[in-house]
This record gives C-alpha cells, sequence and structure tokens, in this order.
C-alpha cells in the first residue's frame, strides 16, 4: 500500500571500506576543516582502536586539537558539555566521533552547543530546535547496532532527573559516516549479538510501523536480510570482516528505515525496562522482539509475512516469530545472550510483589513511551502485560 504522504531525507555521506578509517583523506579533503576534536571512549582508547584512526587523520595534513576519551555507556549531559566546552576551547573546525551509540550521541549533542552556544536541555531539548546548520561531524561507528551515524536524533541522560532527553533535527544528521569492519572487530560476542538485535529490531518495528513507506521499506528489508546473514557469523567469528560488514550496512539501513518510520512496542517496552533496571538496550530489545511481534501480529499480518520472507522462511506472519525465537536461541547458545527478563537479571534482590510491580511498571512505561504513538496496534497497559510476563520467562 502506497500512504498518501512520505519523505525521504538523510543527508550524510556513508563510505564503506575495509581498513578506510586508516585513511579517508580523500573525503577530508572535501570537508572544510583543518583542526578536529575527537570524542571517544576509555575502551576503544586501552585497545588502541583509535591510534590508526588518529594517526590516519593526522597524515591527511588535519590537526587533532584535544581527544575525550571519558563518555560513559550512557551519554549524560555532564560530558556533553565537558566536550561541547573543549571544541570551543580550541576553535576546532568540527568533530570526529569514534564510537558506539552514547559516543556519537555525545558528539551531536555537543556540536549543538559548540556550534551555536546556549544551554542544551533549556534551549534544544525536544524536536525541530535548532535554527540553522551545525559544524562537520564525522562519526565512525565501532558497533554496528544504534543507527545513530544516519539518524537525526541523540538520546542524552539527564544525572539530575534521570530522564533520557531526546534531541531530534534534521541539522544533527552527521556530515559523514566511515564504515570500516576493522574497527568493529574488538567488540565482544555477547555485545555483538545485542547490538545487532537492536537494528533487527529497528528493520522489524520500521517496516510493521504506521509511517512505513516503500522508501524506509526498502532499507528495512533489506537490513532484516543482512542480519539474516551476517550476525551469527559476527558473533561467533568476531574476526570474519564480511560478516562484521554485513552488519555494519545492516545496522546503518536499519537506521536509515527508523530514522524515518520509527520504532514501536518492542522499544517501548525496552526502554521502560532500561530505564527501570539498567537492562542493555540492545539485550532488552532482543529479550522483548518476539513477544512486541505477538503483540502486533493480527493487526498488519501481511507486513510480518513480507518480514518472513526476508528472514528467510515460509512466507507468513508467525513464521516471522518463530525465526526470531529460533535465532535468540542460537545468539543464547553462542556468547549466552539473555533469552529472558528472568535470564537478564532483572528480578535481582525483588519478593515476587516487587517483580509484579516491575512487570507492571515496564507494561505502564511503554504505554507513555512515545514509540507508542507510531505502534500499528494500540498499547494498552493491561494487554502488553501479558507479553512482558511471557518475556519474564
Ligand atoms: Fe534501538
Amino acid at each position: 500500500m502506497i500512504p498518501d504522504f512520505f519523505q525521504y531525507q538523510c543527508p550524510t555521506k556513508i563510505v564503506y571500506g575495509v581498513g578506510l578509517s586508516r585513511d579517508f583523506s580523500a573525503e577530508l579533503a572535501g570537508l572544510p576543516l583543518k583542526k578536529l576534536v575527537v570524542i571517544t571512549d576509555r575502551v576503544l582508547e586501552r585497545l588502541k582502536v583509535i591510534d590508526p584512526i588518529i594517526e590516519g587523520v593526522k597524515n591527511a595534513g588535519v590537526e587533532i586539537l584535544e581527544i575525550y576519551t571519558d563518555v560513559p555507556p550512557n551519554s549524560e549531559v555532564k560530558t556533553v558539555k565537558k566536550c561541547a566546552e573543549m571544541a570551543a576551547r580550541h576553535h576546532a573546525d568540527g568533530i570526529l566521533a569514534i564510537g558506539g551509540g552514547s559516543v556519537i550521541d555525545t558528539a551531536k549533542a555537543a556540536n549543538i552547543v559548540f556550534t551555536h552556544g546556549g544551554d542544551l536541555v533549556g534551549d534544544y531539548s525536544g524536536t525541530q530546535t535548532i535554527t540553522s546548520p551545525l559544524k562537520p561531524l564525522i562519526v565512525i561507528p565501532t558497533t554496528a547496532g544504534t543507527g545513530s551515524e544516519v539518524t537525526q536524533a541523540a538520546v542524552i541522560l539527564d544525572q539530575q532527573t534521570h530522564t533520557k532527553l531526546s534531541f531530534v533535527d534534521h541539522y544533527l544528521y552527521p556530515t559523514l559516516a566511515i564504515l570500516d569492519p576493522e574497527v568493529t572487530v574488538s567488540m565482544p560476542p555477547q555485545i555483538t549479538a545485542a547490538t545487532g538485535m537492536d537494528a533487527l529490531t529497528h528493520a522489524i518495528e520500521a517496516c510493521v510501523g504506521i509511517q512505513s513507506n516503500p522508501i524506509s521499506d526498502g532499507f528495512a528489508m533489506k537490513a532484516i536480510s543482512l542480519v539474516r546473514h551476517h550476525l551469527v557469523t559476527a558473533v561467533k567469528d568476531g574476526g570474519n570482516l564480511e560478516a562484521r560488514g554485513g552488519m555494519l550496512t545492516a545496522a546503518v539501513m536499519a537506521g536509515i528505515a527508523f530514522d524515518h518510520s520509527l520504532v514501536g512496542v518492542v522499544h517501548g517496552m525496552a526502554h521502560a525496562a532500561g530505564g527501570l533496571t539498567g537492562l542493555h538496550h540492545g539485550t532488552a530489545n532482543s529479550i522483548f522482539l518476539p513477544w512486541g511481534m505477538e503483540y502486533n501480529l493480527e493487526t498488519c499480518p501481511e507486513k510480518f509475512a513480507e518480514v518472513a520472507n526476508y528472514l528467510g522462511v515460509k512466507k507468513e506472519g508467525r513464521a516471522a516469530i518463530q525465526e526470531v525465537q529460533r535465532l535468540q536461541k542460537e545468539l543464547h547458545e553462542a556468547c549466552g545472550l539473555p533469552m529472558t527478563l528472568k535470564e537478564a537479571g532483572i528480578d535481582a534482590g525483588l519478593s515476587l510483589k516487587g517483580l509484579e510491580y516491575m512487570l507492571e511498571a515496564i507494561a505502564e512505561g511503554a504505554v507513555n513511551d512515545g514509540t507508542s504513538f507510531y505502534n500499528p496496534r494500540e498499547v494498552v497497559k493491561e494487554e502488553v502485560l501479558v507479553q512482558v510476563r511471557k518475556a519474564y520467562g
């Protein structure tokens, strides 16, 4: 079905190549920058993932002014402020972000304050709050999941209110995304599995959501197919560059898909569980994915049949759910990725009554999450709770 209205925009230039992160001088030459600040994290610094990248940038004649390595796993307002101050102090021409979703989101948000000044939370949280273009932002993703390298959103934790703030604006698209499978080989198997399932969830939710359209479907369906072919290999054989490249591409294509069609109840449950328990985003999505699909199956069986087709099984909605469960099991056996909330240990220290309260709070959180607006079926607490209980195990 062709919707009455849809639009597509992804201004980020995407360049893929094995080893490309060590020398992307041709790309740098096309950008108006001579001096950069770098934002990354301690793990990548310790593993020396960033060293050849920095070396290559310097060899291209671009000065590295300072490297900020203290981005935490969940990007925070105070970290964003420090990064913006660093870039401003040096009068940098732009920012280079090397890392996963947290690093890239930190760099996106820092670039707002660095370019335009003002207060991150007070002036810019929300949607379409930026009035003119930002400084160039180059991103090199080191995980394959969030898709932040090609989206117009950043999510930042406000430590004072314990809430996650969203920044959504078409000026937030990175200028250039360098996709190099080599920089993802240091990712451990369970993180590879969890982030890969996040990408699969983006693709499936973009495909079945109410905002889906033929262009986002094209990106989503190919992403599903790439996950099917490459995720298990990337988990079991981390040095396999073809599998790593397949997953980097899957994450980007799923990112473009959900940047246009958004996500639904699976992310709603995952956001709630993550907020309440600290459960890793990709792990949470992996656990909730089949149950969110179950919740929506009868609303759009034809879309789930398409998903099944790209997962390589019988073109029928329920087969898609069964295939996701089979994949969950295979990943569990390969690297211990939890299949249930119970396995993930969310009930640690809770009484039976406390656990019931927690499961209800997850269902309630899914109803109140912004993603519920885009889910194909109305998100109703009692009915979501049925699926949350199944996800508990
Ligand atoms: Fe996600």
